[in-house]
């Protein structure tokens, strides 16, 4: 079910009062949106955005990583009563409806996808008012975001006092969803996106996996560094990437699927990526 309760025009705040297949227009100050696969957007997207295809994911399916992701959602989630209101900016296909579908669960993309409740630029508009969600879900949403201090500060606005901000953000991964991959955060980085926001940091775990890392070197030498071999040079280095391949996959029975620790107290520099719970502080500064 659709959850259109929070959204608001955008201009003068009042609620909606015409819906139809076509548009959404505000009858105080004649605002309108259009709708476009059943859900109103309110601002343009940009023309190289590519749409992301519907892939089914879940705690046990996915990168390693998208799956720490779906535990540090469900663990969240688990602590959520069932009138918190959740916002899942960036929330692509919705596949996080199911985690949140004990609460009130409103998704928002860039991009129209059919699955959500309505599609905006929060950077551009914001269709909602200030202090209405108790958790705000970002989930390697930020690194795509140009702009991300103005978007991260409008979803901070956007919380009740006390309500709680989720990132998941990665740090050694590789370009994806070219062009619209722009940043990689630090630690230290995160901490002071935080308080620049009056955010108090509640969760600030790495997720360190050294065997990826590993794995990510033998696939990019195999791509990238076996085509520029030649004769018994390329012979060697095809057999060196076959036999490290097996080292790998040896050294994984040892070493699992990697950890997460407090970013502040692991001495590992190579994190792959952070899983953040920030908290709005309950009195103004
Ligand atoms: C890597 S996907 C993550 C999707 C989902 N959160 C997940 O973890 O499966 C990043 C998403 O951010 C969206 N996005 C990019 N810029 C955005 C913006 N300014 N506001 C909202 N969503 C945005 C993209 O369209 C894309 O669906
Ligand atoms: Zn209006």
């Amino acid at each position: 079910m659709k959850n259109d309760t929070l959204i608001v025009c955008p201009q003068c705040h009042a609620k909606f009062s015409h819906i139809d297949e076509s548009h959404w227009k505000c009858g105080k100050c004649g605002y309108s949106a259009q709708v476009i696969n059943k859900i109103p957007v309110f601002s343009d997207y940009p023309a190289n955005l590519q749409p992301s295809e519907k892939i089914e994911r879940c705690a046990e399916q996915g990168s390693i990583w998208r799956r720490f992701n779906w535990k540090f959602l469900e663990q969240t989630a688990a602590y959520l009563n069932p009138e918190a209101e959740v916002l899942d900016i960036g929330a692509g296909r919705g596949d996080f409806k199911t985690i949140f579908a004990r609460s009130r669960y409103t998704g928002l993309d860039i991009y129209p996808y059919p699955e959500l409740d309505l599609a905006v630029d929060l950077i551009k508009v914001c269709p909602f008012n200030e202090e209405s969600f108790d958790l705000v879900v970002m989930a390697n949403v930020i690194e795509h975001v140009y702009d991300y201090r103005t978007l991260v500060g409008r979803a901070a606005k956007l919380l009740k006092p006390g309500g709680k901000l989720l990132l998941t953000v990665p740090f050694l991964l590789k370009l994806h969803q070219e062009p619209v991959d722009f940043h990689r955060y630090t630690r230290y980085a995160l901490e002071q996106l935080a308080h620049e926001n009056g955010l108090t940091v509640e969760v600030l775990d790495g997720y360190y996996n050294p065997l990826a890392i590993l794995d990510e070197g033998i696939g990019n030498a195999w791509e990238f560094g076996l085509p520029k071999t030649k004769g018994f040079v390329r012979l060697l280095t095809k057999t060196g990437i076959f036999i490290s391949q097996k080292i790998s996959n040896g050294l994984k029975r040892v070493l699992g699927n990697g950890y997460l620790a407090p970013a502040f107290s692991d001495k590992n520099p190579n994190v792959l990526g952070y899983h953040c719970l920030f908290v709005k502080e309950s009195v103004k500064r």
